[in-house]
């Protein structure tokens, strides 16, 4: 473009300015380090010296004159923002409006918290997929095909891809265990966060998606006393320090024994907030830890529970609905 025009340009458009940011932005885009005359300044080496010389003279002309103008408008605008202010058209003792800043999901707030206080006791945070095969959820977790077992878990099948592995929406977090032991050698202590899936109606306790967050543990001599140990701690970490707890008796194809870990509420009622129990020894197999070598502990958290229990909301849909006047609340 030649030069005049760029100037009458600018020329005109800092005439019409009426606003000190939009000023701003005029003073980038012709004299910045990016605008244009500073590009003008630098396709002037294409050009004989004669030519370099006539036009780096003018370019410096213009850049004068363009820098004198500008602030001269700066200070008109500047000017009649201070008359408006005294005119009352704009009170300056008003406070300034707040910004609306989001903050995190109650939901995520519960797992940074869980991840906070297991990296306190030595564990790492891991994650696996959401997209599962039959071998991780089931068989590996010594849960075999037709055994009763796997109808606690309802689950999402998907169509076959590949022949022979059959794919699911994992029914919970248990699969990693299986994939973290594969790839890893004990000693070992990690927690899963995660997303599952579960194929049934749902109502206030029940989702068809939900969180989870799966815990274990491995190493030679582990026994239940390391897991009440640690769980006592977290307890009392994520609840307070007069929580109450009990461990009771459960099922679970993955451990033996197994157990179920309740807090007590406000009312004295037992709330249970996980299954755990110690790592069965097919499940060990499985991985090909060698037999006896090995033992640990293995839990799996209801995120949501959790969350429902500590903020006191009794309806895990609710979690989620994205609705502000729920979320706004935490
Ligand atoms: N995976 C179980 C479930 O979703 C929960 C669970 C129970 C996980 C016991 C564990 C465990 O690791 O040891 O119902």
């Amino acid at each position: 473009m030649d030069l005049n025009q760029i100037k009458k340009e600018a020329q005109e458009s800092i005439q019409k300015c009426q606003e000190l940011t939009a000023l701003d932005d005029i003073f980038r885009r012709y004299l910045g380090k990016k605008g244009s005359l500073n590009s003008l300044f630098r396709t002037m080496s294409d050009n004989s010296l004669q030519d370099k010389k006539i036009l780096g003279k003018q370019l410096n002309e213009i850049k004068t004159e363009l820098e004198q103008i500008i602030s001269e408008r700066r200070k008109q605008l500047n000017e009649k923002l201070l008359s408006q202010k005294s005119k009352g058209k704009i009170d300056i003792h008003k406070p300034g409006k707040r910004f609306k800043i989001g903050h995190l999901h109650p939901l995520t707030k519960v797992i940074y918290q869980m991840e906070d206080i297991f990296q306190t006791m030595g564990f790492s945070v891991i994650e696996g997929p959401e997209l599962e095969t039959e071998y991780y959820n089931f068989d590996a977790l010594n849960i075999p095909a037709d055994h009763p077992a796997r109808d606690v878990w309802d689950t999402f099948w998907l169509k076959d891809i590949k022949k022979g592995n059959k794919s699911l929406l994992r029914t919970h977090t248990s699969p990693n265990q299986i994939r973290y032991m594969e790839k890893h050698h004990p000693p070992l202590r990690i927690i899963v966060p995660g997303n599952c899936y579960r194929h049934e109606s749902t109502d206030r306790s029940h989702g068809f998606q939900f969180l989870q967050i799966e815990g274990l543990m491995v190493d030679k001599e582990i026994s239940l006393a390391n897991f009440k140990a640690i769980i006592q701690k977290f307890c009392e970490l994520f609840f307070g320090p007069d929580v109450v707890f009990r461990i009771t008796p459960d099922y679970f194809p993955f451990t033996e024994p197994s157990l179920e870990v309740s807090i007590m509420d406000k009312h004295g009622r037992w709330l249970e907030i996980m299954g755990a129990g110690l790592v069965h020894p097919n499940v060990l197999k499985a991985v090909g830890y060698p037999a006896n070598e090995w033992q640990g502990f293995a839990f799996g958290v209801g995120v949501d529970r959790l969350a429902m229990i500590k903020y006191g909301i009794d309806d895990i849909r609710l979690l989620y609905q994205g609705d502000l006047r729920l979320i706004e609340q935490f």
